[in-house]
């Protein structure tokens, strides 16, 4: 091929090779709208949730003086977790398979004082008749192997847009004041290394959890006693 043949080839190429970039400028673009939306739409089911939360609390306290929940805490999940949880999963990386296969993209850690008021909450949740229990795990009753103890909802929140009613679901972490105080050491000391933790480290942790599983139901026994009084 001439000199002038090549140029004249490749010339003719050029249109599609701009086009091509401008697509995948309108991809990044469309894929960038599509997370916003996405991340508006778990921030607005978060505050659905942490609003009912709030006046359940109102509510509980205006009847029986006593606030159940210690702290509310909620996040979204990073666009960095979403990647790399979509990675090890071995699925595609896009908004709508993070829609689909990530039901913790919109997260909410609810602290109580005492175990009681962990199923109170629970059962306030279920009794919502607009939102739908999609899963519902007792770390309470069962512990993991690890020690860890909480109640875990995942709950569908309807969300009333400009021109529809979307669903989002929501993970709800319900836990006393003693179990996210072990949970939060213990996320700490394992996030500390990168190297697996050993039996015995891992029999501590666990051993350290079972006292202060003990010390929660000691306390749930003596805000029961003191009400009786
Ligand atoms: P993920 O893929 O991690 O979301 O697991 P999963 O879908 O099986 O849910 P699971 O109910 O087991 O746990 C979800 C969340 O609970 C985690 O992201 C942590 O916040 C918390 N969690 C679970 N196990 C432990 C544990 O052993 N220690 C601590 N500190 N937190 C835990
Ligand atoms: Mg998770």
């Amino acid at each position: 091929m001439s000199e002038m043949d090549f140029l004249i080839e490749n010339i003719q190429h050029l249109p599609a090779i701009v086009e091509s970039e401008e697509s995948i400028q309108d991809k990044f673009a469309a894929t960038f709208i599509e997370f916003m939306e996405l991340s508006h739409l778990y921030e607005s089911a978060i505050e659905i949730v942490k609003t009912y939360l709030n006046n359940l609390a109102g509510e509980f306290n205006v009847k029986f003086q006593r606030n159940p929940i210690h702290n509310i805490e909620s996040r979204l999940k990073s666009a960095e977790s979403i990647v790399g949880k979509l990675q090890k999963k071995g699925l595609p990386i896009t908004p709508d398979s993070a829609r689909r296969n990530l039901l913790d993209l919109a997260g909410i850690r609810v602290t109580c004082y005492y175990i009681s008021d962990i199923y109170a909450i629970a059962d306030m949740l279920r009794r919502r008749d607009d939102f739908e229990i999609i899963k519902q795990k007792d770390y309470i009753k069962n512990p993991k192997p690890s020690g860890y103890r909480s109640y875990h909802m995942i709950v569908n929140v309807p969300v009333h847009l400009s021109t529809r009613k979307h669903y989002a679901p929501v993970e709800i972490q319900i836990r006393t004041i003693a179990m996210d105080f072990w949970a939060s050491l213990e996320h700490q000391l394992k996030y500390k290394t990168s190297a697996a933790l050993t039996p015995e480290i891992s029999e501590e942790l666990r051993d350290c959890a079972e006292r202060i599983a003990e010390t929660d139901i000691q306390m749930q026994k003596l805000m029961m006693e003191i009400s009786q009084l």
